[in-house]
């Protein structure tokens, strides 16, 4: 069985792929099946905890005890995150998110043309997962003394330097002034989520780029798939490394999807648990 040791926990889950509109019928995607996030939707369910699974063009049934928020674009799915996971313990942004999406979508369909048709043109899309980071970051410092902010070595982008243990110890005792009493461990308050884990997929370098963009992100946990040997995308099974903010790196061998997310989930707790 389980450990519930997410009971009374409040999770939220990013699962899918964004698809940006290129016109009413056409879409810019990718490849992710929804199946590692549904994974962590229904482990963290037997662990207790409340959970929230933002879908993001998913063909999956809904997994049983968990709200679904179905969403298909990039700005949707930034919308129902930011809003589900103010005051959560833990989001896990499992989602694959759309770079990119067209400056325009146009409002019929585009006609085949005896010509090369137009370029589509490109805009970034926003990082949700860096603006996760930032909310918190926020939220903490509105709440603690100017001196709580923990240096740790986290680049100089304008971001204040947060994702650590030390960051997870900060809102100790002051949280509960400027946070809205949520009942949780630190860092769970408005504003922003108390653990935030991101994905990524890399292809070479992985531990450099790997803890590059855990420090760049702002996040506490990151999920490092390495691409290339028919794992991840479609699969039921994975193969990770979890890098850890502040701690050693968590080799997750090739096996069922739950298995990481177990993994995942225990890291987690044992963060709210500090
Ligand atoms: O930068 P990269 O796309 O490799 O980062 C992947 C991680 O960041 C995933 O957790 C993904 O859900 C999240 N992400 C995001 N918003 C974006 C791009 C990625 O939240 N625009």
């Amino acid at each position: 069985g389980s450990p519930r040791d997410l009971a009374g926990r409040r999770v939220v889950v990013s699962a899918g792929g964004t698809r940006e509109a290129i016109d009413p019928v056409r879409f810019i995607g990718n490849r992710s099946s929804g199946l590692q996030g549904y994974a962590l939707a229904r482990t963290a369910v037997a662990r207790g905890a409340e959970v929230t699974l933002i879908a993001a063009n998913v063909t999956l049934p809904d997994p049983a005890g968990v709200k679904v928020v179905r969403v298909e674009s990039t700005a949707q799915l930034r919308e129902a995150v930011l809003s589900a996971s103010e005051g959560a313990d833990a989001v896990v942004m499992a989602a694959a998110v759309a770079d990119f999406r067209p400056v325009t979508r146009a409002t019929s369909k585009i006609k085949k043309t005896s010509d090369d048709p137009e370029a589509i043109r490109l805009t970034k899309n926003p990082d949700i997962l860096a603006e996760l980071g930032v909310r918190r970051t926020q939220a903490r410092n509105s709440a603690t003394p100017a001196d709580g902010t923990p240096a740790d070595g986290t680049p100089a982008d304008g971001t204040p330097a947060d994702g650590t243990a030390a960051g997870g110890t900060l809102a100790d005792g002051t949280a509960a002034e400027g946070v809205a009493a949520s009942g949780t461990a630190a860092g769970g308050g408005v504003g922003g989520p108390a653990v935030i884990v991101g994905f990524a997929a890399e292809t070479d370098d992985v531990l450099a780029n790997g803890q590059a963009k855990l420090a760049r992100k702002g996040c506490d946990l990151l999920v490092v798939n390495q691409v290339g040997e028919h794992l991840a995308f479609g699969t039921p099974d994975n193969a990770a490394t979890i890098l850890v903010a502040g701690g050693d790196p968590v080799e997750v061998p090739r096996g069922p999807k739950e298995d990481l997310a177990d993994t995942l989930w225990s890291l987690v707790a044992a963060r709210l648990a500090e």
